[in-house]
């Protein structure tokens, strides 16, 4: 499974690249909006210029590595143009950009054409602009930009599990586990809480990994919206292709007590016949 970083701060871009274990990053509006504030708490009234903040990222993450840039609009007219005006401006820095559509635009209050994204996706991908497909909810709407020619679709498996919580009337904490299996109703309890027939985010990769490999659709599942490590696990252990993953939740999936304890066991435990292998031109001095 490649891993994705999830962010748009340039400051954890270039530290998860130093680590050389990130294979692309995703962005998109929220993120951009959180970087921005991040650089302005952190440095005063700055004015950020964006295209040039764009490109340092483009160039901190380097070739091979596609990084996602969303659109704004809501149209399929609207979303093409910037599509392709997101490509033309910065795909020249690094030959890494994906174009990252909304899969269905239409919003909370029903307004708008549910096909404007799909339009969008098909457009940019037969100019052979990749597409990263997101906001994908259901299997349906994965295969559906998969016909259309995405390159990616990113299910958004945090945030089913948030749905699924919140329906069913659960306080959670953004980073708490949910089950890869579900969890059950507390009024009817031999029934599981779901949204949309999914028990959970996982479940959601899953279903997408399952479809596209009976019938050996090329796109890659990009497992998104991660809460925590045991979740990229699950991701792993489904299948799915990439998982996207906030820089907290990548350093919280390196560390571990247990390897800490062996650590100050091993520390404690070295003895000075052998640390002075380690002292230049010390052990094998006669
Ligand atoms: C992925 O492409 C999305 O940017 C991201 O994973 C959304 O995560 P969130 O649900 O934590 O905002």
């Amino acid at each position: 499974m490649k891993l994705f970083l999830d962010s748009a701060y340039l400051n954890d871009i270039k530290e998860a690249v130093s680590w050389d274990i990130i294979n692309g990053v995703t962005t998109n509006p929220s993120l951009i909006k959180k970087a921005v504030t991040a650089m302005r708490e952190a440095d005063g009234e700055v004015d950020v210029d964006m295209e040039s903040y764009i490109k340092k990222i483009l160039a901190a993450v380097g070739r091979m590595c596609p990084v996602s840039l969303e659109v704004a609009g809501l149209k399929a007219d609207d979303m093409i143009e910037q599509g392709n005006i997101l490509y033309d401006k910065f795909d020249q820095v690094a030959g890494n950009v994906v174009i990252k559509i909304p899969v269905c635009t239409v919003n909370s209050k029903g307004e708008g054409n549910p096909f404007e994204g799909i339009t969008a996706i098909r457009a940019l991908s037969d100019d052979k602009i990749p597409i990263n497909a997101t906001l994908v909810f259901t299997p349906e709407q994965a295969l559906l930009a998969a016909k259309a020619g995405a390159e990616y679709v990113s299910p958004f498996a945090g945030r089913i599990d948030d749905r699924i919580r919140r329906k069913a009337g659960i306080p959670f904490e953004k980073t708490d586990y949910f089950p890869a299996d579900g969890i059950f109703d507390t009024e009817s309890p031999d029934r599981l809480v779901t949204d949309c027939e999914l028990v959970s985010g996982v479940d959601l990769v899953a279903w997408i990994v399952d479809i596209f490999r009976q019938y050996s659709i090329e796109c890659e599942v990009i497992a998104a919206s991660a809460r925590n490590p045991v979740q990229v696990r699950e991701f792993a252990r489904v299948g799915a292709h990439i998982a996207t993953v906030p820089i907290a939740v990548l350093k919280s999936m390196m560390t571990h007590p247990g390897t800490s304890d062996g650590i100050d066991a091993f520390t404690n435990d070295l003895i000075d016949d052998y640390t002075a292998l380690f002292e230049t031109g010390g052990a094998d001095t006669e």
